[in-house]
């Protein structure tokens, strides 16, 4: 009974009726089937709202076609599986679905099914899912040449020719639910209810908490299912999945995201070795070398249709934690030749040979950059819009531009920051409540990003330090040993000339169409100091201590500002874009490197007092020639939301000021930033203020959607469920969601915008949040969450 599962889902397809903006300016469901989808209210950051599990997009197929399904996207991954995402050909039942010119075949993704050609073009132009990722996701219920025939006969074999409702019934015909190929696993006997980081939480709310999100852990393991090893239902049937070995677990982020993820697995990994689970943390590895054996390179997430393009490369630095946290170097014996192979990899596809406009030198830079003239299959239809369609710009592109845009999408997607327009878009502002415009302006290809050159910086030198301390004496090899350590000088030398800038005092990506660094502060610019690349104003000894002291201070003020001025954690830019990653979003990861930037900071240059901020901390930040390390004037930057009005909690202007007579009294203490110790050097209280607004992102933002803490303070009360109702929610079911992302000025909210609903789950989140009651245990204090307000969501205005 191939379709029983599928048709028996289908029937229990609830009543979900979304309307959303894409930007997520404004996503609402007006009614959700109880048990199946929470949904998902999220609004700006002008008040304190929940937002929420998650709901789908309506996707625009130039036909206005279906706004109703549930997506797997739709589901908390906490809760039960979901029910299949059902194909709907509601709005536009009779008529034809839209047809285009087609991208060229690709060398790197041939599938006739998963991968841009006819097929593909044809359902994922339709829009019949709310999320694209949905369909190429579905392994296949026929043999791969059946499928391939049966869609060729539709329409009469003419693709011009094709309904809505027979695309529908050929998907629901020939293909089974998305995800099947993976189960849930069992963590078994290693895992613990109270692993040992526990008890370094000194607080009560804070550490029942943490202990509820190390739990989630066995909510997001996963392994290949063994009985339909690659999600095949028959002989000669497909899917997108690249299996594993069925006995080996690993943990995916959540939602939409079914799938191990590269760089995600970092944090992911954090995580996982604070709460105990060596054997998970190793499978995880083997699973990503089975991924080097079979590409030389670690592909963005175990899909084919990810098979031409990478992720942040933190392999070598996930083995490293490893080795690091269990003293096994045994694992080296199969890494180490992986290593190099993926090493070689970045050099060979993704290097170019730059000469510095500053010192003339030539260096070896990476940057993203991925072989594709074809839109993404799981972001479809959002990039052949993007590229087919001039739009507001007006600006018409010839075929080799379509090319070169539909590369710099990929590239955008491999660099993991998948949409900056600060640091990928020329025209980052042209439209502030669609995400699609900006997107047509993509080059990412054409920056040198700084985040990725001082990661690679940081896998040359441990691999360089695994070739001396290899697990057996064949592999030690002081030749390749050197080698590495000669390239992580090179490419040391080639951060600190491109991107470091030692008037502002901070580093930047460099854009090669404009032959200087981009003026955009962002987080990527925190790598090289959590790499713990040192530029001279540091380490130069004829500079007094004192000074070089201070300059470090400067490094970190644009960061001191920022926890004055908002309310949440630290934000993906200073730009408002819309897209996903641009302010007022705040990324785990972000919070990680920047904390772990001042943590790697000598003790000798991070002792001392702050330095005194009698006009406020925006005043230290140093400037150069009418401009300093953020690039804009006070009134320039985002606003706290409400903060700005008369009366409001924070005042702009005199955010961060500190007694003039005595440095160590704030005038007006930062909010949510945990408990001021005595004799606290300047760089422990950054770190101590940034870790807990990152806790207090996550914790808030978690309990505002149904979280339940075992506590009798009055303030982490259970939110009431009439609230969470009228936020949406089933409150029933709600358990408090990690989101993927938070919103910088509301502590309350997840993120928004981007191309996809704000996911749920969530890998790297939960991987930072225990990683830092691990660390940092003592100074966690629980947050002062904003009230929950009742939404009575409705639907959003278009
Ligand atoms: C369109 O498709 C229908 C079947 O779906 C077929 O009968 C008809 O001949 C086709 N027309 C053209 C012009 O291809
Ligand atoms: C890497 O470069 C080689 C040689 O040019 C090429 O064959 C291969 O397809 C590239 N791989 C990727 C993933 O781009
Ligand atoms: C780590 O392992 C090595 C070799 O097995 C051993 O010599 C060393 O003492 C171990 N170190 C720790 C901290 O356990
Ligand atoms: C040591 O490592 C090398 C290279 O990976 C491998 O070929 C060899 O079999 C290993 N030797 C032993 C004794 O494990
Ligand atoms: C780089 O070389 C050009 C041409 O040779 C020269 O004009 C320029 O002054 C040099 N710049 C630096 C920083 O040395
Ligand atoms: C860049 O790398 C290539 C290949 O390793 C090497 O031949 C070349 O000399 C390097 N260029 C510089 C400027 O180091
Ligand atoms: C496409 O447009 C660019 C920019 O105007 C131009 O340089 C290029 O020659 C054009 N290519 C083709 C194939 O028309
Ligand atoms: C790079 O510089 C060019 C030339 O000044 C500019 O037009 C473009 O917007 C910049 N690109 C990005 C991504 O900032
Ligand atoms: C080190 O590795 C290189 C190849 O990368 C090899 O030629 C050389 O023989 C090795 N040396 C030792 C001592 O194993
Ligand atoms: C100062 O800024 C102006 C205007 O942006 C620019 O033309 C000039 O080159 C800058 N001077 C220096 C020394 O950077
Ligand atoms: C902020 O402080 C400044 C200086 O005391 C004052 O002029 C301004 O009115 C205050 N703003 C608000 C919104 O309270
Ligand atoms: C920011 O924090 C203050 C103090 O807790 C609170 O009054 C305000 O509502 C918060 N703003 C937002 C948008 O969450």
């Amino acid at each position: 009974m191939r379709f029983a599962a599928f048709t028996s889902l289908a029937a229990l397809v609830p009543a979900l009726t979304l309307v959303a903006a894409q930007d997520g300016s404004a996503i609402s469901a007006t009614s959700v089937v109880s048990g199946v989808a929470s949904s998902a209210s999220v609004t700006g950051a002008a008040s304190s709202v929940t937002s929420a599990a998650s709901s789908t997009i309506t996707s625009a197929s130039g036909t206005g076609t279906s706004d109703s399904a549930a997506s797997s996207a739709s589901v908390n991954p906490l809760t039960e599986k979901p029910p299949a995402a059902v194909p709907s050909a509601t709005g536009s039942p009779t008529g034809f679905i839209p047809t285009g010119a087609l991208p060229p075949s690709q060398d790197l993704c041939s599938s006739p099914i998963y991968c841009p050609g006819p097929l593909l073009q044809a359902v994922q132009l339709a829009g019949i899912f709310e999320d694209s990722k949905t369909f190429v996701d579905k392994p296949t219920s026929k043999p791969e040449s059946e499928v391939v025939d049966n869609f060729n006969r539709l329409g009469g074999g003419n693709t011009s020719n094709i309904t809505y409702q027979e695309i529908v019934q050929f998907v629901q015909d020939n293909f089974v639910a998305e995800g099947v190929e993976l189960v849930p696993a069992d963590l078994g006997d290693e895992f613990v209810e109270d692993p040992e980081f526990l008890t370094r939480v000194e607080d009560e709310v804070v550490r029942d908490w943490l202990k509820q999100v190390h739990s989630y852990w066995e909510l997001l393991a996963r392994t290949t299912n063994s009985s339909s090893p690659s999600g095949a239902q028959c002989d000669g049937c497909v899917s997108s999945f690249i299996p594993f070995n069925e006995s080996r677990v690993f943990v995916i982020p959540g939602g939409r995201f079914r799938e191990l993820y590269y760089w995600d697995t970092f944090f992911v990994i954090e995580g996982l070795i604070t709460s105990q689970l060596q054997s998970v943390v190793k499978a995880i590895l083997e699973n990503f070398g089975d991924l080097i054996d079979r590409l030389g390179f670690i592909p963005n997430g175990n899909r084919i249709y990810y098979e031409n393009r990478s992720q942040p490369p933190f392999f070598a630095l996930m083995v490293d934690k490893y080795i690091e946290a269990y003293n096994d170097t045994s694992v080296l014996e199969r890494f180490l030749p992986l290593l190099e192979r993926e090493m070689w990899f970045w050099k060979n596809n993704r290097t170019i040979e730059f000469t510095s406009p500053f010192t003339n030198n030539t260096h070896n830079v990476t940057h993203y950059k991925v072989d594709t003239s074809a839109p993404r299959p799981e972001s479809y239809l959002e990039d052949y819009k993007t590229v087919q369609d001039a739009g507001e710009s007006g600006l018409e592109l010839n075929d080799t531009q379509k090319a070169t845009l539909y590369s710099n999408i990929a590239a955008g997607a491999e660099s993991g920051s998948d949409y900056s327009a600060a640091r990928w878009s020329s025209r980052p502002t042209i439209n502030l409540s669609d995400t699609i415009p900006a997107q047509r302006f993509l080059e990412t290809a054409a920056q040198l990003p700084v985040d990725l050159n001082a990661i690679l910086f940081a896998c040359e030198q441990k691999l360089s330090a695994f070739y001396k301390i290899s697990s057996n004496q064949t592999q030690v090899n002081a030749t390749r040993a050197n080698y590495w350590a000669q390239q992580a000088q090179a490419r040391k030398e080639a951060i600190l000339d491109l991107f470091w800038d030692p008037s502002k005092r901070f580093f930047y990506d460099f854009n090669t169409t404009l032959g200087d660094r981009a003026p955009f502060f962002t987080p990527a610019g925190f790598f090289p100091l959590w790499a713990k690349i040192l530029p001279q104003e540091f380490v130069n000894e004829s500079i007094s201590i004192d000074q070089r002291r201070q300059n470090l201070q400067g490094v970190f003020s644009g960061l001191r500002y920022i926890i004055d001025r908002f309310n949440g954690t630290l934000p993906a830019s200073l730009v408002t874009t819309s897209q996903q990653w641009d302010f007022a979003n705040a990324w785990p990861p972000h919070t990680y490197i920047a904390l772990e930037a001042l943590r790697n900071v000598p003790d000798i240059l991070g002792a001392g007092a702050q330095l005194a901020a009698e006009n406020g901390s925006f005043a230290l930040i140093p400037m150069h020639n009418g401009t300093n390390q953020l690039g804009q004037t006070q009134d320039s930057l985002p606003v706290q939301g409400l903060e700005n009005q008369p009366g409001s909690a924070i005042n702009e202007t005199l955010a961060g000021a500190t007694d003039p007579n005595n440095a160590a009294v704030e005038l007006k203490p930062a909010l949510n930033t945990g408990n001021t110790t005595s004799g606290e050097s300047w760089r422990d209280e950054l770190v101590r203020e940034l870790a807990n607004r990152y806790v207090a992102s996550a914790l808030c933002s978690w309990r505002a959607t149904g979280g339940k803490l075992n506590t009798t303070d009055p303030a982490f009360q259970p939110v009431a469920d009439d609230v969470l109702t009228a936020n949406g929610l089933n409150a029933s079911t709600a358990i408090g969601n990690m989101f993927e992302k938070f919103n910088a000025s509301d502590i309350n909210a997840a993120g928004s915008g981007g191309e996809y609903v704000v996911q749920t789950g969530f890998g790297w989140t939960n991987g930072v949040a225990i990683w830092l009651g691990g660390q940092l245990g003592a100074n966690l204090t629980r947050p002062d969450c904003p009230p929950v307000i009742a939404q009575n969501t409705t639907p959003a205005e278009a």
